[in-house]
C-alpha cells in the first residue's frame, strides 16, 4: 500500500457562512457557525488516507479540546497520529468566513503548530518510510526544510504547497521535487502575473511544478516537457475551503502509484471538485471509491 507522510499544520476551522463578506468597519448577519476540523497539513493527510494511502501525520495539537477532536478527526479517516504531539496551550485555529459564491478569506493563530520548528526524534525514520512526504507553510519554516532536507536524504519524493504565499529561502526550493502553487502562490513567488509564465519561471528552482487553476483545471510543467493544462470537472460550488490540499494530497496518492501524470491529474481535480460541492474543509474529502466514480480520464 502507498504510504503518504505529511508534515504540518492542524488547525479548528471556526467557519462563519454568510452572503457577502463583511467590509472593514460593516457588520454583518451571518447564516450559520460551524467549528470543522482543517489545517493544511491535517487537509492532506485525511484526503491522502480517504484516497487510500496509509498515511502519517506529523505536527502537532495543543492539549485543548480541539486538539482532542483534530486528533479523533485524523484518526477516524485513517491516518496514523503517532507522530502528532500534543503540547501545553491552544490548538491552531483558523478564522474563515465562506460568502454564497464558495469563496473564503482565512485568518489563521498558529498556536501549537507554532512549536513544530524541528524535526522531533522519530520523524525523519517516518519519513524515511514514505513513498511521499506532503508539506504546506503553516509550521516555521526551519522545520519544513528540515522535512524537505530528511526526504531527500532518503529518496522520498517531496510535494510542497506553498501556502499561505511567502517568499522562500533556495535551501527548500533545492529539496523540493514538486511545487503545487496557486495562481496566487505562483505570482507571490515569482512576480509574474501570468500562471503559465510563473509555472515556467519556477522550474528554474524545483524540477516539476503544478499550478491549480481553481474551476479552470491545473498546469503541468516539467523541465524538458511541453506545458500540460488537465481541466477540471464542471461542478458548482459551495465551499472552497481546503480544496487545494484535497488536491495535493489524491495527487501524492496517484503520483505514488504511478499513474501517468495527466490521469493522476484529472484524478486529484475529480477529489477536489467533489470536495467543493461540500460545506468544510477535511468533512468535505471524498473517499476513494467517490474519486473513482467522478472521474473521467
Ligand atoms: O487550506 C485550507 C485550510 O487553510 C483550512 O482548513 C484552514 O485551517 C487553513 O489553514
Amino acid at each position: 500500500m502507498i504510504h503518504i507522510a505529511v508534515l504540518g499544520s492542524t488547525n479548528m476551522d471556526l467557519v462563519t457562512y454568510v452572503a457577502k463578506a463583511p467590509q472593514r468597519g460593516e457588520t454583518v448577519t451571518g447564516r450559520e457557525f460551524r467549528t470543522i476540523p482543517g489545517g493544511k497539513g491535517a487537509n492532506q493527510a485525511i484526503a491522502a488516507a480517504r484516497a487510500g494511502a496509509t498515511v502519517s501525520m506529523i505536527g502537532a495539537v495543543g492539549n485543548d479540546d480541539f486538539g482532542a477532536r483534530l486528533r479523533d478527526t485524523l484518526e477516524h479517516s485513517g491516518a496514523d497520529t503517532d507522530s502528532l504531539r500534543t503540547v501545553e496551550g491552544q490548538s491552531g485555529t483558523a478564522h474563515i468566513v465562506v460568502d454564497d459564491e464558495g469563496g473564503n478569506a482565512i485568518v489563521v493563530i498558529p498556536g501549537a503548530n507554532g512549536t513544530v520548528d524541528h524535526l522531533s526524534p522519530g520523524d525523519e525514520g517516518v519519513i524515511a518510510s514514505a513513498d511521499a512526504l506532503l508539506l504546506q507553510l503553516e509550521i516555521p519554516l526551519d522545520a519544513v526544510i528540515a522535512g524537505a532536507e530528511a526526504a531527500r536524504r532518503h529518496g522520498v519524493r517531496t510535494i510542497l504547497t506553498p501556502a499561505p504565499a511567502q517568499p522562500l529561502p533556495p535551501e527548500l526550493f533545492a529539496a523540493t521535487d514538486l511545487l503545487v502553487p496557486n495562481e496566487y502562490e505562483a505570482v507571490t513567488l515569482t512576480g509574474r502575473t501570468d500562471p503559465r509564465e510563473a509555472a515556467i519561471a519556477l522550474l528554474e528552482v524545483v524540477p516539476e511544478v503544478v499550478v491549480t487553476l481553481g474551476a479552470v483545471g491545473s498546469l503541468y510543467v516539467a523541465r524538458g516537457t511541453e506545458p500540460l493544462l488537465v481541466p477540471a470537472p464542471r461542478v458548482t460550488a459551495v465551499d472552497t475551503t481546503g480544496a487545494g490540499d484535497t488536491f495535493a494530497g489524491a495527487l501524492a496518492v496517484a503520483l505514488a502509484e504511478e499513474k501517468p501524470v495527466r490521469e493522476a491529474l484529472s484524478w486529484a481535480a475529480a477529489a477536489a471538485a467533489l470536495s467543493v460541492q461540500r460545506e468544510g474543509a477535511s468533512v468535505s474529502m471524498p473517499y476513494r471509491p467517490e474519486i473513482e466514480a467522478q472521474y473521467t480520464a
